[in-house]
């Protein structure tokens, strides 16, 4: 059986975008334009001969899922076909759960995605795409996966499934990165915006999976322009003149500000 929606094309048709254009601007449309389409859902990992059975139906032997799930994104997730619209979220990315439950349970009858992200990507599309560019967490090599970083059962879907802390505050980035993210004598405030504000976790064609390849990922925050006045075009950074620097290099590279997540040694970032 094929499952359409609204929602379903407007995943499909950020995704194309993002491979054609890449676009940062063009996905900022793109998940505004699907926040305000139905919250209706697509194609359901099949499991052949099984049928959907409802998520009350699990909650007798998994309770500790179902407790928290209404809070959870996924809890509005519904089947616009399906018998038991707003029922259907567990089996969105179980699967239909009528053979595993006759088994009591039966593995191999039900879909894990813990163990395979496919059921994740039939809706995340564009998700997908960030996963296969140049640089990316080897989720597609089965190295990793998405619950390393998700809870796709809990109310805060941005923290590791069963862990402590948001993504956002770098406390899950930690517990596989711990250079980058131990204290130092001289930080980097840009840390408090989170990784993210320098790194897109899922992939990029930036090597070290950068927002942007060179200094204006740093003079988002960092830029002063006196050109404007003075007519010489001169960029101050902290008071000292970059004009020339910023032609020569990125600023992490050529010995200038190697430490980027911080410094034991030196206030302006550098081992
Ligand atoms: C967004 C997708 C998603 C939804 C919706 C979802 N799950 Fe899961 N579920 C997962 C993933 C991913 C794993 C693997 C978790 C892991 O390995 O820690 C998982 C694992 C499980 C497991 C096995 C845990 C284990 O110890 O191996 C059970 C049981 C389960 N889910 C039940 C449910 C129930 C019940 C619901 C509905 C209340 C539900 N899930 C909704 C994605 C989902
Ligand atoms: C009759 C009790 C029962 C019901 C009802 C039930 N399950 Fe399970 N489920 C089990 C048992 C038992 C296991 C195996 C646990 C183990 O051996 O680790 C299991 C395992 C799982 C796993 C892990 C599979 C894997 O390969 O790791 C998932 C996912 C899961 N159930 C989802 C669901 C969903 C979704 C529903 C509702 C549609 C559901 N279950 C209903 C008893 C049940
Ligand atoms: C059946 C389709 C479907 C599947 C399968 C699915 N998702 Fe989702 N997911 C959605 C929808 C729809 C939303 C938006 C919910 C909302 O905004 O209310 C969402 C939201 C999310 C969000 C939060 C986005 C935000 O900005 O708040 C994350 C993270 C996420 N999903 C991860 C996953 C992961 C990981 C898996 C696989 C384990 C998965 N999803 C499987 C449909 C799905
Ligand atoms: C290395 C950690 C990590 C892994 C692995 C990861 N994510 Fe994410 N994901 C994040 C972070 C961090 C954000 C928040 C990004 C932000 O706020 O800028 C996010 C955001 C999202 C969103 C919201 C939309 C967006 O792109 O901001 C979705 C959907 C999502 N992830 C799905 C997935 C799926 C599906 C997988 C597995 C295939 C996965 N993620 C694996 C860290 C991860
Ligand atoms: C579960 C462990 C784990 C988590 C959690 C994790 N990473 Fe990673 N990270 C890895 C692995 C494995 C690699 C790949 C190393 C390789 O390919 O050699 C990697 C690579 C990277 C790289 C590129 C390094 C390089 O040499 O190219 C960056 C940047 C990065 N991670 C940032 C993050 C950020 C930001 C987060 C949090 C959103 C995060 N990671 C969460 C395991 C993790
Ligand atoms: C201000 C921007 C910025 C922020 C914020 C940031 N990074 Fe980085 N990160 C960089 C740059 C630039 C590089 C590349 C350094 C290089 O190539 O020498 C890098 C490289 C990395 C690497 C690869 C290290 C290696 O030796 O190859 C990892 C892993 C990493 N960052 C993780 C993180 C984590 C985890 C966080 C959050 C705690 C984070 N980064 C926050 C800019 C940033
Ligand atoms: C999210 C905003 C943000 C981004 C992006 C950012 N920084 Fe910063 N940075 C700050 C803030 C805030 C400070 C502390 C106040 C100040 O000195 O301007 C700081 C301080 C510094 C300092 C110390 C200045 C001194 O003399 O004390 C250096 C060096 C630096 N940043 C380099 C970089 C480099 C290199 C990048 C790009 C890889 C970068 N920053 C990206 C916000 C940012």
């Amino acid at each position: 059986m094929i499952w359409t929606s609204p929602m379903k094309r407007c995943l499909r048709a950020g995704a194309l975008g993002l491979v054609a254009a890449l676009l940062a601007v063009a996905l900022a449309v793109m998940l505004n334009s699907c926040a305000s389409a139905p919250r209706t859902v697509f194609a359901p990992p099949g499991i052949s001969g099984a049928t959907f059975a409802g998520n009350r139906a699990c909650a007798g032997c998994h309770s500790n899922y179902t407790r928290s799930f209404a809070v959870s994104p996924h809890g509005r997730v519904a089947f616009a076909d399906a018998p038991m619209r707003a029922e259907s979220g567990c089996e969105s990315c179980h699967g239909p759960g009528s053979k595993h439950i006759a088994a009591g349970g039966g593995l191999g009858l039900i879909v894990n995605p813990g163990k395979n992200p496919a059921a994740c990507f039939e809706c995340h599309l564009e998700t997908h795409a960030e996963f296969n560019l140049p640089h990316h967490h080897p989720v597609a090599e089965n190295k990793m996966n998405c619950v390393q970083c998700h809870d796709p059962h809990g109310r805060d879907i941005f923290k590791t499934a069963g862990g402590l802390a948001m993504a956002r505050l770098n406390q899950t980035c930690a517990a596989c990165h711990r250079e980058q993210t131990r204290p130092a004598v001289f930080e980097h405030e840009a840390m408090r915006e989170g990784c993210t504000t320098c790194h897109n976790p899922h992939g990029s064609v930036n090597r070290k999976m950068l927002t942007q390849a060179d200094a204006n990922m740093c003079l988002r925050c960092h830029a002063q322009n006196q050109g404007v006045f003075s007519g010489s075009g001169t960029i101050l950074i902290g008071a000292v003149d970059h004009t020339a620097f910023l032609s020569r290099a990125t600023c992490w590279a050529s010995g200038c500000h190697t430490a980027v997540h911080g410094s034991n040694v030196d206030p302006r970032l550098r081992y």
